[in-house]
C-alpha cells in the first residue's frame, strides 16, 4: 500500500479522476485529494471525500497546525494530477506555489505523475510545449494526452488518458526510479516500436474457431509502456479483449497469417519489434464455407497444417540493427531447465532477447502480474517481476540497450 497525493486540476476531465481514485482506492492505496479550487467547480467536496475515505485538502490555510502544504508532499510516495490542465502545467514548470497542490508538487521528493487534459490548441500551444519541456528535465513524468472527442463537438490530441492506462503508468513510476526517468526523459523518442498481442484464431467454418486464450495485455502493456516513454508505437492487434492504449497506432488481425503479413509489413524500418502475441501453431487445412452440421453421432476429424513462425521469419529478414523480441512460456520444474528450454527457443527463432516464463505454477493468460526472466545469446540479462506495465518497461529498456549497442 503506497501514499498517494491525487492533485486535481480544473478542467471537465477532473470527472474522470474519480475512477482513477477509485482504481487507486480499490488496488489498497491510500489517497488524499488535493483539488484546486477550480477542480472544485467540476466535481464537488463530497464526491472525494466519499471515494477516498478522507476529507479534501484544498486550502494552504486550513489546518495550518498540520502544515499540510510541507507534510502533504513529504509524505507521499507518489503524486498524480489528473488532469493537468495548461494553467496547472504552467503553474507547476514555473515553481509557483500559489494554492495547496503547487506547494505539494515543491515538496515532492517522490516521483510525479502528471495527466494532461486540455484542447489541443493549448495542448500544442509553444508555451505548453515548453512548460512539458521544463518539468520532463526535471524528472516529471508528463503522460501523451489522448486523442478523440473533446468537451466540445472538437477531436485531437488533448483528452485525458484513460484512468486504467494512467494507472498503469503512475504504478510503473511509483515501482522503479529508473522506469520514472525513461518516462519523464523520452528515452525512447525517435524509434519505432513494433509489438504484436492477444491469440489468433484459424477458422474451422464461418462461425468457428480454434484459439487460445491469451488476453493480449502483455502486448498492450508493452505498447502503452513504449508510447509512453515517446517511441512510436504499432500494435498488432489479434482478438485483444482490452481497448488499445491512446497514441498506438493500431491494426487488427486474425489468424496467424494475417499476424505475418502485418507484423512484417509494420517491422520494416523498425528499431524494436517484440512478439507478444501468441499465433496458433496449427490451422485447419480446409476450413467449411459453411457451418459445420452435426451427422448422427459422428465425431468430427479435421486435419490441420503449421502455420509460419513469425517470430523466426521476423528475425531471419531483421534489418541490421533491429532487435527482436520473442517470448517463451515453458513449463519447467526449476530455473536451470526453464534456461535451458528457453537458450534453445532463443537459438531456433533466431532473436536478439527471449522473455521467458515459466507456467508449470499456475495461469499467467489473463493475469495482471507477470514474472520473467530475460535471456540473451550471452544469457540472462535480467529478471522482471510486478504489473505487466511494471514488467514491459523493463523488456523495453534492455531490448532499447540492445538496439543501442548494436546501433554503435
Ligand atoms: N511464435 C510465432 N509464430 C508462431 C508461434 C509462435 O511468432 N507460429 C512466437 C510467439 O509470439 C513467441 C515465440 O514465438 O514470441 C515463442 O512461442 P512458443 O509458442 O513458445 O513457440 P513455439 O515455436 O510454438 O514453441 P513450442 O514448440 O515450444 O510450442
Amino acid at each position: 500500500m503506497s501514499r498517494i497525493v491525487l492533485g486535481v486540476a480544473g478542467g471537465i476531465a477532473a470527472y474522470k479522476a474519480c475512477l482513477l481514485l477509485r482504481r487507486f482506492t480499490e488496488a489498497g492505496h491510500d489517497v488524499q485529494v488535493v483539488p484546486t479550487a477550480n477542480a472544485l467547480s467540476f466535481v464537488g467536496e463530497t464526491t472525494w471525500a466519499a471515494l477516498s475515505g478522507r476529507p479534501v485538502a484544498s486550502d494552504v490555510m486550513a489546518d495550518a497546525h498540520l502544515v499540510n502544504h510541507v507534510r502533504l508532499g513529504r509524505e507521499a510516495d507518489l503524486v498524480v494530477v489528473a488532469p493537468a490542465t495548461a494553467d496547472l502545467l504552467a503553474r507547476a514548470a514555473s515553481g509557483r506555489a500559489d494554492d495547496l497542490l503547487t506547494n505539494v508538487l515543491l515538496t515532492a521528493t517522490c516521483p510525479v505523475v502528471m495527466a494532461p487534459a486540455m484542447h489541443t490548441e493549448m495542448w500544442q500551444h509553444a508555451a505548453t510545449r515548453a512548460n512539458v519541456a521544463t518539468l520532463r528535465s526535471r524528472g516529471v513524468v508528463v503522460l501523451r494526452p489522448a486523442e478523440g472527442r473533446l468537451t466540445g463537438p472538437d477531436t485531437g490530441p488533448g483528452r485525458l488518458p484513460e484512468p486504467e492506462d494512467i494507472e498503469a503508468s503512475a504504478l510503473a513510476a511509483l515501482d522503479s526510479p529508473a522506469t520514472a526517468a525513461a518516462m519523464a526523459s523520452q528515452d525512447l523518442a525517435g524509434l519505432h516500436v513494433v509489438v504484436s498481442a492477444g491469440g489468433t484464431r484459424e477458422p474451422l467454418d464461418p462461425v468457428r474457431f480454434v484459439g487460445n486464450s491469451s488476453s493480449g495485455l502483455m502486448g498492450v502493456a508493452l505498447a502503452r509502456a513504449a508510447v509512453q516513454r515517446g517511441a512510436a508505437v504499432t500494435l498488432v492487434a489479434a482478438n485483444v479483449a482490452v481497448e488499445a492504449p491512446a497514441g498506438v497506432d493500431v491494426v487488427r488481425v486474425g489468424t496467424t497469417s494475417e499476424l505475418a503479413s502485418a507484423m512484417t509489413d509494420a517491422a520494416a524500418g523498425a528499431h524494436i519489434v517484440v512478439m507478444a502475441a501468441a499465433p496458433a501453431d496449427f490451422t485447419p487445412v480446409s476450413p467449411s464455407p459453411t457451418k459445420l452440421k452435426k451427422s448422427g453421432d459422428a465425431g468430427l476429424s479435421v486435419e490441420f497444417a503449421q502455420t509460419t513462425d513469425v517470430l523466426a521469419g521476423l528475425a531471419a529478414r531483421r534489418p541490421a540493427g533491429q532487435v527482436v523480441v520473442g517470448f517463451a512460456a515453458e513449463t519447467a520444474v526449476d530455473e536451470a531447465e526453464l534456461v535451458a528450454l528457453g537458450t534453445a527457443k532463443l537459438a531456433r527463432k533466431g532473436c536478439q532477447l527471449l522473455v521467458l516464463n515459466n507456467v508449470s505454477g499456475g495461469a499467467v493468460f489473463g493475469a495482471a502480474d507477470n514474472q520473467v526472466l530475460l535471456l540473451a545469446p550471452s544469457g540472462v540479462t535480467g529478471r522482471a517481476a510486478g504489473s505487466k506495465t511494471v514488467v514491459a518497461h523493463q523488456i523495453l529498456t534492455a531490448a532499447a540497450d540492445q538496439h543501442e549497442r548494436t546501433a554503435e
